[in-house]
């Protein structure tokens, strides 16, 4: 049996696409290993979001190559987002990989593995597929793995809001929304193997059904057909673009009963010059409008945001007014990044860039405070009892399970008597809270 070591950065999408990866493969007869010195096929899927998500991929790969020495047999494939970026100066930095190939040829994966064994050459193979439909055909026959309690759909790709500072839409192409057939399909059979929980994915999941559907659904209306599907408890989705979220998706919160009390929505700014510069097309107070909306449709939802710092021509001032939209928005985490030039988008060529030093700082600073509101918002829970979906074992001391609650918030649960196991709900009592856990005692 030949093996296969996969290593993934970056977003969700990436991990499915690796776990579609690891799927196509294990039809033509490659079992995954956790040990690259036993694999005869290395595959690293990549992302360029910022330039420190390039850096680790280059120092995995200086790490990988000696292995090439040790097993002229090795085949090295790098995937994904640096692929379609950079292809040719992939092979050029590093020649002893035997292939590069884009997001849009995962489907591919099985060919490109056979001509990399077929011949010496290293190849690019990048760009996107000029297909209308998004499908991701279902494959007879076993899973590599059977899928966990909480599991990922993939509803839309790529991405067309071309904000300044991202390299996704040139990485991912243009959005496509898979038809809704495939996507209850892949939701029964995601059930039928055991997963209770199901995360609909896309760079802008609230443009799904836009584009490349015979019959166009809107989002929302996606939902409630999800929400009948036997065996689902529960029902999230990432990430959400401000400008698409609509009233109607406010409704569906109200009113189905699967789909959690949690948002990922994310500002970036909490200063409209900065937004408007980021390409975000919408106001500080448009955001505070839908949120507010939301929170008073839907007690006790819980939000969650991107921030990025040191965007540039940011000023002292407009940092500060993105620290106060942070403390009105009261998010219960956030992604924060530090602004990272990305070579071929608009905000590249853009002047005034913040010292990295200021960045720094006001990275440091947001940060502190988000893990206050953090803190803060934990000690709500103490004494309160919540339901959580067990998906696996606990590394704290005394605690033998892990999941999540609706908000999706991570809890450790103590099961004295050994009665639970991933995938079940349970009801955990919160005896302790600290950073962005909780712990507690199932009921
Ligand atoms: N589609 C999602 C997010 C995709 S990328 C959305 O629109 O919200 C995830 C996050 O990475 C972004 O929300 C942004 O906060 C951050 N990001 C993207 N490009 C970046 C860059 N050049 N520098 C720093 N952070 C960036
Ligand atoms: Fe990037 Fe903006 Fe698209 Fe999100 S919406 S993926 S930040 S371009
Ligand atoms: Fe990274 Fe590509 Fe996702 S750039 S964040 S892996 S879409």
């Amino acid at each position: 049996m030949k093996q296969v070591f996969l290593e993934t950065f970056g977003c969700q999408m990436n991990v499915a696409d690796t776990d579609r990866m690891e799927f196509i493969l294990f039809h033509s007869g490659y079992r995954r290993t956790w040990e690259k010195e036993d694999a005869d096929l290395i595959l690293v899927n990549t992302c360029s979001i910022r330039e420190k998500a390039e850096q680790k991929t280059f120092s995995l790969f200086g790490g990988l190559k000696p292995l090439k020495a040790i097993n002229p047999n090795l085949i090295l494939g790098l995937t994904g987002c640096m692929g379609q970026q950079d292809g040719e100066k992939m092979l050029k930095r590093m020649p002893f990989l035997d292939f590069v190939l884009g997001p849009d040829q995962v489907e591919g994966i099985g060919k490109a593995v056979n001509r990399a064994r077929e011949s010496e050459k290293s190849f690019v193979w990048t760009g996107f597929d000029s297909k209308k439909i998004y499908s991701i055909p279902e494959i007879p026959g076993d899973l590599p793995q059977k899928p966990g309690p909480s599991a990922f759909v993939n509803i839309i790709k790529g991405c067309d809001k071309f904000c300044t500072f991202c390299i996704v839409p040139f990485t991912r192409g243009r959005e496509k929304s898979r038809e809704p057939d495939e996507l209850y399909q892949e939701i029964r059979h995601l059930i039928k193997h055991g997963a209770k929980e199901i995360i609909l994915l896309g760079q802008n999941v609230n443009s799904y059904g836009k584009r490349g559907l015979t019959n166009p659904i809107p989002f929302h209306e996606l939902l409630y057909k999800i929400e009948e599907i036997p065996g689902l408890q529960r029902l999230r989705f990432t990430t959400s673009h401000p400008n698409d979220f609509t009233r109607e998706t406010i409704r569906a919160y109200r009113d189905i009963d699967v789909l959690v009390n949690h948002l990922h929505l994310p500002i970036q700014s909490g200063n409209n010059e900065v937004l408007k510069s980021m390409r975000r097309d919408h106001t500080v107070e448009e955001y505070l409008e839908l949120i507010d909306e939301l929170k008073s449709e839907v007690p006790g939802v819980s939000l969650t945001t991107d921030i990025i710092v040191g965007f540039p021509g940011e000023t002292d001032a407009q940092f500060q007014d993105t620290m106060k939209i942070m403390e009105r928005i009261g998010c219960s985490s956030s992604f924060m990044f530090s602004y990272s030039p990305r070579p071929g988008t608009p905000a590249n060529e853009f002047k005034d860039s913040v010292p990295e030093e200021t960045k720094r700082q006001r990275l440091q600073e947001i940060i502190q405070l988000q893990n206050r509101m953090t803190e803060e918002q934990g000690k709500t829970y103490q004494g309160k009892t919540v339901e959580v979906l067990i998906e696996g074992k606990s590394a704290r001391p005394g605690y033998s399970l892990k999941g999540r609650n609706p908000q999706y918030w991570r809890v450790n649960a103590k099961d004295s008597e050994g009665r639970y196991q991933p995938g079940d709900m349970v009801q955990v009592r919160i005896e302790q809270t600290s950073g962005h856990g909780l712990s507690g005692i199932i009921q």
